[in-house]
């Protein structure tokens, strides 16, 4: 039967009130709680034994893909090379045979991610993919698929699915560390209780729903956005910049913080709403003093962050958005949430249709 909107206005308000119940249950099927350890399903091969990973993806599930490619280098020390598929399909890189292959895909149909899919498994990778639709054309063609358990996705703008794949690629990296021996038992505990922490933790963003509507109120008024984040939180940026075009035809860029003085800088005036992630990381103390130069171009401060950097970004910021803190390793999963959130807001107040924006399709089955 067809899937109801269960009383909100658009299938993407409801999907987005899923985040916390998809992160819970994609969880449950790769963590074991009582251990505090991550259960993969079997392996057609040995991650300890891989030399490098190719991540490759379109749209969202390739900004997933880059915060993967944080966590794998970091945390398991794997070389990781990432393109978006409609490039991948046409590099050829040089690959060790026994390399990974990662894709990740909501549909499991998207032609790019497909093609490139392909031409990975003729350089003799082993293909590891991260779908939401288990039963798709990717998941036939894959060693190993590592499902999402998002539930349908309708609304063309992806949320749930999303928050999903990073729990996914969260699991995987743990994985991997263990595997190869950077990750002890004790540091497997530690990210493994963070992610469990993110369901009830997830639950609470939706407390700053006025919050998230007051600065839809500023942004819904721009021509053009600038999104700024460094580090996991730069392909949050991305996130929301993507969200805010596709389903409000807002022209929104995203930039690493630290590069805005290499160019974007010049476009700064009151005209142009900052929309920044800066929850309480290591890199905090860099993004505020990166929003402290927008600031002192006349730029607006729209921020995201937490209870630890409240304080601080209330100094310079026109207004924020606060989230509960969490530990470094799961932020851009939370942080995510808000700015998704905010691009759905500013659609409800320009009138768009939000769940079938003009020009766009669910899955993108062509070149
Ligand atoms: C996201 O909001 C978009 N609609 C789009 O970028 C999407 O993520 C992309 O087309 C990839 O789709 P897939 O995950 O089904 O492969």
């Amino acid at each position: 039967g067809s899937i109801g909107k269960d009383g909100y206005r658009h299938y993407m308000e409801k999907e987005l009130h899923e985040h916390p119940l998809v992160i819970g249950q994609t969880l449950q099927r790769m963590v074991d709680p009582a251990s505090r350890r991550v259960m993969l399903p079997e392996m057609p091969f040995d991650l300890a034994s891989v030399p490098r990973a190719v991540i490759t993806a379109c749209g969202s599930a390739f900004y997933a893909g880059m915060i993967g490619r944080y966590w794998l280098e970091d945390i398991a020390r794997l070389p990781v090379d990432i393109d978006v598929a409609s490039e991948m399909r046409y590099r050829n890189p040089p690959l060790t045979a026994g390399s990974l292959g990662l894709l990740i895909s909501q549909s499991g149909e998207t032609a790019d991610t497909l093609a490139a899919l392909r031409s990975l498994r003729e350089k003799a990778v082993h293909i590891l993919s991260v779908l939401n639709v288990e039963h798709s054309t990717m998941a036939r063609e894959s060693d190993v698929v590592l499902g999402t358990v998002a539930g349908p996705e309708i609304s063309v703008a992806s949320t749930k699915a999303f928050t999903a794949q990073l729990t996914v690629l969260a699991c995987l990296t743990i994985a991997t560390a263990r595997a190869r021996g950077t990750l002890d038992a004790l540091g497997e505990e530690e990210l493994v209780s963070a992610l469990l922490d993110l369901p009830s933790r997830a639950a609470e963003v939706f407390t700053q729903g006025a919050a998230v509507r007051r600065m839809a109120q500023i942004v819904a008024e721009a021509r053009d956005v600038l999104y700024l984040g460094r580090g996991s939180m730069f392909p949050v940026a991305m996130e929301g910049a993507l969200k805010l075009k596709e389903i409000t035809y807002i022209h929104a860029e995203a930039y690493a913080a630290g590069e805005m003085k290499h160019g974007p800088i010049s476009l700064i005036d009151r005209t142009v709403p900052i929309v920044a992630s800066a929850p309480y990381t290591p890199l905090f103390d860099k993004t505020l003093s990166n929003l402290q130069e927008a600031k002192a171009r006349g730029g607006r401060l729209l921020v995201f962050t937490d209870t630890k950097g409240a304080e601080r970004v209330s100094a310079i910021a026109e207004d924020m958005v606060v989230l509960p803190h969490v530990h470094d390793f799961v932020a851009p999963i939370l942080q995510t949430i808000p700015v998704q959130m905010l691009a759905y807001e500013v659609a409800v107040l320009k009138g768009t249709d939000v769940d079938q924006p003009r020009n766009l399709a669910k899955s993108v089955t062509v070149e």
